[in-house]
């Protein structure tokens, strides 16, 4: 089948219906905000804070960022904390989840010196949230990994298992009487796919077929050791959750009668999450079946000795399975799946994308936002959160991540659609019996986001990154008005404003009164 002739059958008119009333979410849902250290806190070298690996990428000339830009700055959240806590005042959310710098903490990577200076920063923003009325949900690692520990291999090395726990030993101890909820880590196939099998990220590896999966290996027991450190040493006087933020797609066969594309976009969803989340949240604890094959099988056809995919052992298993209180969700998008004889040759081998063996096509008629992966497909996130209630025994979900990515403008009329849309889809779950109990729009603000600079914005604040001001943009008022009567109006559309008029009236800076309406 010809990439046109797909196109023409990519046209996917299901979509949730849209009801007229106003739809409640379930007594006791939380809305929060999400963000990460490098994307927006700035400070890079200040107060004893060591180098990252992004901060390595970004200083490298030349550079590999779009807009040749750095996260040095970024949007100062480390000096401007306050008045991010009252803008998310402003918005009414229950939690704020961002992350902390492991550098920040420990500027070599280990815990033989430890930056008091980095700690007070956490317990100065903790106790600011609090203060607040804002729960503190924190991410113990979000991507940037002390540089140091690059240098000594990073994820692919299998002592990062120790250095991880001891890392996150030294922030439960600080702060586990104060935060509820935490996420170990932050999208383990963005770090392991994306910086060890590819060039998308830091450290741009792209050591494809090999060092992604000795890294998955690795996130996983370090995640497992995190969790099972936090079981031992800290739940039974804190209570909290604690879970891990997997990056999930849906995957959907660009035929539904053709059984090879079935297939693959079955492969590709288990090479996309399962890989991460089979492990912790399926009954027999261990990688995916199709993933286990499909390696195994180019493995031996490519000559290795035995499969690229490490293996489980029981003990592995046992620490693995279960080590998490919930499913941390981040999901933006959809992609078509096929698969034909066009393919040979199409990937590097060894690689991961050889082993899914399938293309991914986007439909055209999709709304598409301005990061050229991402696309309106509410009905992929209906299915995507029932297939992983279906799979795992329906676990309590947390979205810890949706959003849109847009170009400048206050009037982000596409944002506010794609969350009616995708908040109506995820209520459609919800009504299905799927246990969604928490939301987190990606971002309160414009920021890094990453490879491709400040050139696409997620914010439901605009950033000038001349005088760092955040302005509320539509879909501020949007959320506000969700998380105010805790349910979904689709019809409802914020005060009719114009952009310059907007902006006067909602200019929000560290001084000003910062009442959003
Ligand atoms: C997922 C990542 O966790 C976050 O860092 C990134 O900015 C958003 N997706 C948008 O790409």
């Amino acid at each position: 089948m010809t990439a046109a002739s797909h196109l023409l059958l990519l046209f996917y008119c299901t979509d949730v219906t849209p009801k007229d009333q106003p739809r409640p979410f379930p007594d006791g849902f939380m809305f929060g905000v999400s963000t990460a250290a490098y994307q927006i806190e700035g400070a890079w070298n200040e107060d004893g804070k060591g180098a990252s690996i992004w901060d390595t990428l970004t200083h490298m000339d030349p550079s590999p960022i779009k807009d040749h830009s750095t996260g040095d700055v970024a949007v100062d959240s480390y000096h401007l904390y306050k008045h991010d806590i009252e803008i998310m005042k402003e918005l009414g959310v229950h939690f704020y989840r961002f992350s902390i710098s492991w550098p920040r903490i420990l500027p070599d990577g280990f815990i033989h010196n430890i930056n008091e200076a980095g700690l007070k920063y956490y317990d100065n923003l903790i106790d600011e949230i609090v203060r607040a009325g804002i729960t503190p949900f924190v991410t113990i690692y979000h991507w940037d990994l002390p540089e140091v520990l690059q240098r000594l291999g990073g994820w692919a090395n299998p002592h990062i298992v120790n250095w991880f726990a001891d890392y996150a030993k030294i922030v439960y101890d600080r702060y586990a009487n104060k935060v509820p909820y935490w996420i170990t880590i932050n999208e383990p196939k963005q770090i392991c796919y994306e910086g060890y099998g590819s060039d998308a990220k830091a450290p741009m590896l792209n050591l494809s077929g090999i060092a992604e999966y000795l890294c998955a290996k690795n996130v996983l027991l370090a995640h497992a050791k995190a969790y099972r450190l936090y079981d031992d040493k800290y739940r039974k006087v804190h209570n909290g959750s604690v879970g891990i933020s997997i990056s999930c797609s849906w995957y959907e066969p660009a035929t539904d009668t053709n059984e090879q594309d079935i297939q693959a976009a079955q492969d590709a969803r288990q090479f996309d999450w399962g890989l991460y989340a089979h492990p912790i949240f399926s009954y027999n604890g261990d990688f995916p079946h199709e993933v286990k094959k499909n390696i195994y099988h180019k493995s031996a056809e490519q000559g290795f000795p035995k499969s690229r995919l490490p293996r489980l052992s029981a003990e592995d298993v046992s620490n693995i399975k279960g080590s998490s209180d919930f499913f941390g969700m981040n999901s933006y998008t959809t992609k078509l799946i096929y698969r034909d004889a066009s393919l040979e040759g199409m990937y590097p081998t060894p690689s991961y994308m050889d082993d899914i063996s399938a293309v991914f096509v986007k439909d055209p008629t999709w709304p598409q936002a301005k990061s050229s992966w991402l696309q309106s497909v509410p009905w992929g996130f209906y299915k995507l959160i029932k297939e992983v209630s279906k799979l795992y025994d329906r676990p309590p979900i947390f979205i810890t991540e949706n959003g849109w990515s847009s170009g400048l403008g206050l009037l982000d009329e596409e944002r506010i659609n794609y969350f009616k849309r995708y908040m109506n889809a995820m209520l459609n779950a919800i009504d299905e019996g799927c246990q969604v109990k928490a939301y987190s729009v990606w971002s309160l603000m414009d920021n890094f986001e990453w490879m491709n600079g400040y050139t696409e914005k997620f914010g439901l604040y605009e950033v000038n990154f001349g005088t760092l001001e955040r302005y509320p943009r539509k879909s501020a008022y949007f959320y506000k008005e969700v998380i105010r009567t805790n349910s979904l109006d689709l019809y409802y559309e914020p005060e009719n404003l114009t952009e310059a008029g907007h902006s006067a009236r909602s200019r929000t800076t560290a001084d000003d009164d910062n009442e959003l309406i």
